[in-house]
């Protein structure tokens, strides 16, 4: 039976029906294993075209879908971000040494839903500032998503964010957004990891959209590479991210991504 619930807001967001959770669950559940899977491979001496490599066969052989590939001209199954990098890193050549930090995003398609996540890892051993960083970027994704439930708006969950990067003399990166997915990859609305308490639109339970805050140690200011993909910190300071997909509820949000190994972060857990 259709749930009265499903319809578009005024702001084009796509609010989602009950039985819609189980199918965002799966297809998250199944990039966050890959993800899992992952923390076993970041080594010194790995190129970041063996990971995506390897997602890519663990994608095909799991009878799933990259979503990346094919996307806009993308050609690869993840996106792979190595220190100044903020996002949409080429996976390549580029060979890992010690001490390099690095996101790796991947979003799949499963019977139509998409999946859309990243994490930070670290080759070898992280520098105490590198650890620092990631552990901030974690936790502003997580203080953004408990943000979420039906009342508070965007805004919140920007503030969120924003607040707590801030406290912690880093920057959030504004020329990136997380986004709204579901059926497609990105929809209205844009996420931003900044903003003020009670600005923007309203959350409503049947909302799915992507957290996924780019953190900086110096400016928030990045620029896109000659490639018009990879985009880095304009003063090449670190930059790290994390990203989830979620849906708001009745009381909160139900994550979609969360790893099922209980891990967010390769050398910890
Ligand atoms: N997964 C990215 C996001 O979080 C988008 C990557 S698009 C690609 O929205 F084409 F660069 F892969
Ligand atoms: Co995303
Ligand atoms: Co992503």
């Amino acid at each position: 039976m259709q749930d009265m619930r499903a319809r578009v807001t005024r702001d084009g967001i796509r609010i989602y029906e009950d039985a819609d959770f189980a199918g965002m669950a799966a297809a998250g559940r199944v990039a966050a294993e890959i993800l899992d899977q992952v923390c076993a491979l970041v080594a010194p001496g790995v190129t970041t075209a063996a990971i995506d490599d390897f997602i890519r066969e663990e994608i095909e052989r799991r009878g799933v879908v990259s979503a990346t590939i094919g996307y806009k001209g993308y050609q690869h199954a993840s996106c792979i971000s190595v220190n100044h990098v903020v996002c949409h890193g080429i996976p390549g050549a580029k060979i890992l040494i010690d001490g390099d930090i690095l996101n790796v995003d991947v979003t799949v398609i499963v019977d139509g839903w998409y999946g859309d996540t990243s994490r930070m890892y670290v080759a070898g051993v992280a520098s105490r500032k590198a650890e620092r960083l990631v552990e901030v970027t974690h936790e502003a994704l997580m203080r953004g998503i408990a943000a979420v439930k039906p009342g508070n708006t965007f805004g919140d969950i920007g503030a969120a964010i924003q607040t707590y990067v801030e406290a912690n003399r880093m920057s959030v990166v504004r020329d990136f957004c997380g986004h709204g997915l579901g059926r497609v990859f990105h929809a209205p609305p844009n996420v931003l990891h900044y903003g003020r308490v009670g600005a923007g639109e309203v959350l409503e339970e049947g909302m799915f959209f992507t957290i996924e805050p780019m953190v900086n140690l110096g400016r928030p200011e990045t620029k896109v590479l000659g490639d018009d993909w990879t985009a880095v910190t304009r003063d090449k300071s670190l930059s790290a991210q994390f990203e989830h997909s979620v849906g708001v509820t009745a009381t909160g949000c139900q994550i979609f991504t969360v790893s099922p190994a209980g891990k967010f972060f390769n050398t910890r857990v």
